[in-house]
């Protein structure tokens, strides 16, 4: 038996996630886990409050999480555990300095981002959206040569901006079973498929499909000229973060038909969006969803739990994303 004791430790969870990782929390014999009983995002005077003595907190990413939150939780703060593989909502620097952990959730959710892009893809190519609007309106009268018509994939160019895990997946399904061509950007050269700039990339693809993390480098990456250089029969679809477009620009290249359409599960000011944006016909909307599925989102809490035991318990958790 050990002769030290581990003292009681405060969690906090900032919004109700799936069963399976407040379960293996609450099973840790001196954890006192506190979850938010709003089904909301916390407001900041809030979140203040609720962090006050907490030794971990588990949040996400709608909460901003600065030094100021940090401050207020105090001293004994050890982890701040992300349930995102984003973690751009959280100052990691003020988490560096102030000796406190944060951790995300990669690799469980990259399937599930990927097929949502690719859902994202299929639909706006073929106008899927479009087709179920006016068929429900009672529109459909008789089969059509010239109804709706749709753009192939096959043998098309999809640009991936952003080759980390998540392009990886995409760029697999896409060329071996759609029979697409894949080119990329990055910073690296981390890929089978063929790099380009990401000059080139706008130029050339006929969809475009964007993979970055938001950094300050990626901030409004694809603006006005970006959007300019691209094919009028092009694509764009963003499934990352939204600031990574600037979502102003697109509303307007769209409404001049500079490009085809665009998709986007993402926002510049969630859950606000872009004036016009939601009357423009050749956009889809998803509501930041790509990563929820039943299966992944229960994989997410049981991750970001982990990293918290581990913490808590002295080790180094495996998702570390501070110094
Ligand atoms: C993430 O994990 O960063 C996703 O955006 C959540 O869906």
């Amino acid at each position: 038996m050990s002769l030290i004791t581990m003292q009681n430790k405060k969690i906090f969870i900032t919004r109700r996630i799936p069963n399976a990782g407040i379960k293996l929390l609450e099973k840790q014999k001196n954890f006192q886990v506190e979850i938010s009983p709003h089904n909301r995002v916390l407001k900041p005077k809030e979140l203040l409050e609720k962090v006050k003595g907490v030794d971990a907190m588990l949040c996400l990413l709608t909460d901003k999480i600065d030094g100021k939150v940090m401050d207020s939780a105090g001293k004994q703060l050890k982890i701040i555990a992300n349930y995102a593989v984003g973690y751009n909502n959280i100052d990691i620097e003020a988490a560096s300095g102030r000796n406190i952990m944060v951790t995300n959730t990669p690799g469980v959710l990259t399937d599930t981002v990927a097929e949502h892009a690719i859902g994202l893809i299929l639909a706006i190519a073929q106008r899927i959206p479009e087709a179920d609007k006016f068929t429900r309106a009672g529109k459909y009268k008789a089969w059509e040569p010239m109804l709706l018509l749709g753009t192939d994939l096959k043998e098309k160019i999809l640009g991936i901006i952003g080759m980390g895990r998540i392009g990886q997946r995409v760029s697999e399904i896409m060329s071996r079973g759609f029979g697409m061509n894949i080119v990329y950007s990055d910073k690296f050269k981390n890929s089978k498929y063929k790099k380009v700039s990401l000059k080139k990339l706008l130029k050339i693809s006929d969809v475009i499909s964007v993979h970055v993390p938001l950094i300050p480098e990626t901030h409004h990456l694809i603006g006005k000229s970006e959007l300019k250089s691209m094919k009028p029969s092009a694509y764009l679809i963003n499934t990352s973060r939204g600031p990574v477009i600037n979502e102003k620009a697109l509303v307007r290249a769209l409404k001049k038909k500079q490009i085809k359409g665009a998709a986007l599960d993402v926002f510049e000011k969630e859950p606000k969006l872009a004036p016009g944006l939601a009357k423009l016909d050749n956009i889809i909307l998803t509501p930041h969803i790509a990563s929820a599925s039943i299966e992944t989102r229960e994989k997410m809490s049981i991750m970001a739990s982990k990293n918290i035991i581990d913490a808590l318990f002295g080790k180094k958790p495996k998702n570390l994303v501070s110094k």
